[in-house]
């Protein structure tokens, strides 16, 4: 198996708790990578020998982007909705349903057709990993299908039949729930990794995502919840106490609902671009890391509510509106959305860690927020996950871009 070494880093960001604190950056860095995992990692003036060699210029290396929030298996775009929140309409749970239609209407091949494009984007800006849901389907067999395309593209699929009560369930959303948590959630489990429920006005309520959650969990799903997007309600506290991976959006949060993120293990991740799109306030990250929440940004890309794939875009918003540091944005994003996943192999560069990484144009990582909008992202270095394909993890990995080769 080969080596590739990758020389001249002039600002390394590892996240290794062990080597400092937050970004725990390194100077004048070099990293060996065999078999598609971090084999060495130092001080470029001691780096071994490999077979291949990047000269990363002096750039600043950082890892790959985590994804944790995505709906990226739909079919249409909702542009004149979006149209018409700048004209100052509000944002409501009901758009869901017109993605609902077209994505029904759209065949597999199409569907995994505009994933991948998506996904391609979300690479070219530095994502090595990212997370999908279903949720335009709402039927059982339009709900496996958008998990089946999903898990072509990802194994951090999630099912989210409660999405939203589809028209066929509008005086029964009782009957929704029991199909979400019986014959969908059967169909759906076998391709899904987690379990996830809309909590919001408009969609479902505590009570109904706490039985959705819980069927899920019963049967092997790991919980993730949507709260807080337009209202505080009981869901962050819900979630908390289901010791959900993450709950996302948190735009609208109660002192209790802090100090319930501050005491329990659920990851708080924001999605600024989705505040952007609806032009909503935005969550104030800093009262949440003051209280010592861990947090994670993503994408939450979806015709909706935020139809981003740039990782970069969602740091710039955190950082311009949300009260975070560029590092601790930058975190967020990488090491956060590790953790929302429960993943210890991404998010961090250390040796035996997934080598997923990104060679910016900058100096530093403070250009991300610095340089809003510029594509910096000048190479991703992964070993695969985000591919056209799943790829097995021991296949070497591949540069999106050659920088120079020696
Ligand atoms: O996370 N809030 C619920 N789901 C998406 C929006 C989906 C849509 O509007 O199509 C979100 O913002
Ligand atoms: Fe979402």
């Amino acid at each position: 198996m080969s080596t590739t070494l990758i020389d001249n880093i002039g600002l390394l960001v590892t996240n290794n708790p062990a080597v400092g604190p937050l970004t725990a950056e390194r100077r004048d860095a070099a990293i060996v990578i065999e078999n598609g995992r971090i084999a060495w990692l130092g001080d470029a003036r001691d780096a071994p020998d490999a077979d291949n060699r990047t000269d990363a210029g002096g750039r600043c290396v950082i890892p790959g982007f985590v994804d944790s929030h995505s709906h990226a298996v739909f079919a249409g775009d909702r542009a004149e909705e979006f149209e018409h929140r700048m004209a100052g309409h509000s944002y409501g749970a009901g758009g869901i349903r017109s993605t609902v239609a077209a994505t029904r209407a759209a065949s597999d091949e199409s569907l995994l057709a505009g994933a991948r494009r998506l996904l391609a984007e979300m690479r070219a800006q530095g994502t090595t990993t990212v997370e999908i849901k279903s949720g335009y389907g709402l039927t059982v067999t339009e709900e496996e299908r958008q998990l089946r395309i999903a898990r072509h593209l990802t194994n951090e699929t999630t099912y989210l039949g409660a999405h939203v009560v589809p028209p066929e369930f509008a005086g029964d959303p009782a009957g929704y729930v029991d199909l979400v948590t019986g014959p969908m959630l059967a169909a759906c489990a076998p391709h899904a990794r987690w379990i996830d429920a809309f909590c919001e006005g408009g969609a479902f309520d505590v009570d109904q995502a706490r039985a959705i959650l819980t069927a899920g969990r019963a049967k092997g799903l790991g919980a993730r919840l949507h709260a807080g997007q337009l209202a505080v309600s009981g869901g962050v506290q819900l979630a908390v106490e289901l010791q959900a991976a993450s709950v996302d959006h948190c735009t609208f949060l109660s002192d209790a609902d802090i100090d319930a993120l501050a005491s329990g293990s659920t990851v708080a991740t924001a999605l600024p671009a989705a505040e952007f799109s609806t032009r909503q306030r935005y969550l104030d990250a800093r009262r949440l890391l003051d209280s010592g929440v861990t947090m994670a940004i993503a994408t939450d890309c979806n015709p909706g509510s935020s139809y981003t794939t740039s990782m970069p875009f969602c740091i710039a918003l955190a950082v311009r509106n949300m009260r975070m540091s560029p590092a601790e944005a930058l975190w967020a994003a990488t090491a956060g959305g590790a953790a929302a996943l429960h993943r210890s192999d991404i998010g961090m560069l250390a040796i035996g860690k997934r080598a997923d990484l990104a060679i910016l144009d900058a100096p530093s990582y403070v250009h991300l927020a610095y340089r809003p909008g510029v594509p910096l992202v000048k190479a991703v270095i992964s070993s695969d996950e985000l591919s056209s394909e799943i790829a097995p993890s021991s296949e070497s990995p591949r540069e999106s871009e050659d920088i120079t080769q020696h």
